[in-house]
């Protein structure tokens, strides 16, 4: 899809559907929708008077041949107060208008922003909706490909706004092609996105790209002494890899390196500890973080942040075999610390705790790490919030902030030190599971002993990286959560854009 700028009013646009905003507070005793109502031949009105047009969030209203604009066809986007309009609700007015038009056969469309100025960021942000909006989730299917229709995007823009938008339009191409990029690798079966396929989708990116890439196999990994990475791995016919990516920025402004660490089971049976098989076919998506450090590391290679950043995806299944390892098995990490497994399906933390052991080793000075990590979370925060702990208070606020920046939701919990009796054990330093009890702050709290006193944050990403039911501007399935927060904070970190 190509997007374009058009610098003139809105009726003179030609295109198959002009997508207007309409808020709830709107009042057609207002001079400019006044305006609007009269070159629209009263159809506005009209419509509020009947009650078709309300202005509440997401209601769409189709007219076909409007009377007073070029467009074949009229799209209203009910966009909620007019007060509470930011860069989300923008997001979500695109994301809303690309994926009724594409199932209505529309080929090309123009938005007008709601609040009536589109600045970069608004560009950026209807960009990005229309782009996440379009993904399909359907890439298997034989039949009604959802995929292409909409084949150009106009955006609608007063004049002197041109150049501004269109740098937005970039950044959030860029933006929503690695989220989509993300989506992809997690929406993919676990038998074509085996450990090795992971690192094979990273290493093409790394080129196409221009990052440095480097892929750890296992005898290497061993030799790093990732006992607690191995274990996991163990089970499984499919060899594990250690995907590292490294992005050297032309200049540099500040004395952080940052790294990204992903958490990328890509497919959790539970090992010897097995789940239950109802809903274990959605145990594919356990390598979310992983993908979304992949995808956040695609989107800074282009947008080039003044800062270094390391992305480290640790890639295995969880499988269990006669090889695999067994509940009271104690495992050594690449930090020496010794590790009781006392339940095989706590693996994710096992995994990433020699991933930020690694992350340390290649001198990063802040570490965010990213999995679908605990149940837990999804009991506690459902698919609205993701969850936020670390041992560096400011690092979390920055990420709380970049969240917020992106669209993104994350909220802390709690790691008190008291939470540490949890995961103590008699056989070795650290047993993986901390009981039933307040199961994502010790899982947490398991991963804060190997980050030690290096700045580290942990978002859990369990209930939000995979969708049960859409979004104005996400379908079902894989969200690629994480994405846009990495690469605000990165932005952040090497002091703004
Ligand atoms: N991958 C799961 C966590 C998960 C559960 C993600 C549901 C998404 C949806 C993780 O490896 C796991 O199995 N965690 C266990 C830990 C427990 C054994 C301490 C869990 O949360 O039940
Ligand atoms: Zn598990
Ligand atoms: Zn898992």
């Amino acid at each position: 899809m190509k997007t374009a700028l058009y610098e003139g009013p809105y009726y003179e646009c030609e295109t198959d559907a002009l997508v207007l905003p309409f808020f709830e507070d709107d009042s057609l005793d207002d001079a400019t929708l006044r305006e609007v109502d009269r070159r629209l031949n009263g159809s506005l009105s009209s419509l509020v008077a009947a009650g078709e047009l309300k202005g509440k969030p997401w209601e769409t209203v189709l007219l076909h041949a409007p009377a007073g604009v070029k467009a074949q066809r009229l799209l209203w986007v009910g966009c909620g107060r007019r007060s509470e309009c930011d860069l989300e609700v923008i997001r979500k007015f695109g994301g809303t208008a690309a994926r009724y038009l594409r199932s209505r056969g529309a080929k090309k469309m123009a938005l007008l922003a709601p609040g009536g100025t589109t600045s970069g960021r608004a560009a950026q942000a209807m960009e990005e909706g229309v782009l996440l909006g379009l993904f399909d989730v359907g890439s298997y299917k034989t039949e009604d490909k959802e995929e292409g229709l909409i084949e150009e995007l106009v955006l609608v823009v007063n004049a002197g706004e041109a150049a501004d938008a269109m740098q937005g339009v970039e950044r959030g191409k860029i933006t929503a092609k690695a989220v989509n990029f993300a989506r992809n690798l997690v929406n993919e079966p676990s038998s074509v996105m085996t450990p090795t396929e992971m690192s094979e989708r990273a290493r093409e990116m790394s080129e196409r790209f221009g990052l440095d890439v480097d892929i750890l196999d296992e005898p290497q990994i061993k030799e790093l002494g990732m006992g607690s990475f191995l274990g996991v791995a163990r089970g499984s016919d499919e060899p594990a890899r250690l995907i590292v990516v490294t992005y050297t920025p032309e200049k540099i402004t500040t004395d952080e390196t940052l790294a990204f660490v992903g958490k990328g089971i890509t497919f959790d049976s539970g090992g010897i500890s097995l789940k239950p098989s109802e809903g274990m076919e959605m145990m594919k998506y356990d390598m979310a973080g992983g993908a979304a450090v992949l995808g956040a590391m695609r989107a800074i290679a282009q947008l080039r942040p003044s800062v270094r950043v390391f992305g480290i995806v640790p890639a295995t299944e969880n499988l269990p075999s006669g090889r695999a390892q067994k509940p009271g098995d104690v495992v050594r990490s690449m930090s020496g610390k010794t590790i009781e497994v006392v339940n095989t399906d706590a693996e994710g933390r096992l995994i990433l705790a020699d991933g930020i052991s690694y992350a340390k080793r290649l001198g990063a000075t802040r570490i965010v790490d990213l999995a679908t990590l605990t149940g837990a979370c999804v009991v506690a925060l459902g698919s609205v919030y993701a969850a936020i702990l670390g041992n560096d208070q400011a690092m979390i606020d920055d990420l709380i902030a970049a969240s917020c920046a992106s669209g993104e939701r994350l909220w802390q919990l709690p790691l008190h030190r008291e939470y540490r009796e949890q995961i103590k054990s008699e056989i070795a330093d650290l047993k993986n599971i901390g009981g039933r009890k307040a199961g994502t702050i010790t899982a947490a709290y398991f991963l804060q002993e190997f980050a030690e006193t290096t700045s580290w944050v942990h978002l859990d990403i369990a209930g939000t990286a995979w969708l049960e039911e859409k979004r104005p501007y996400l379908s079902c399935g894989p969200t690629g959560m994480g994405v846009r927060t990495l690469i605000e904070y990165a932005f952040r970190s090497a002091g703004g854009r």
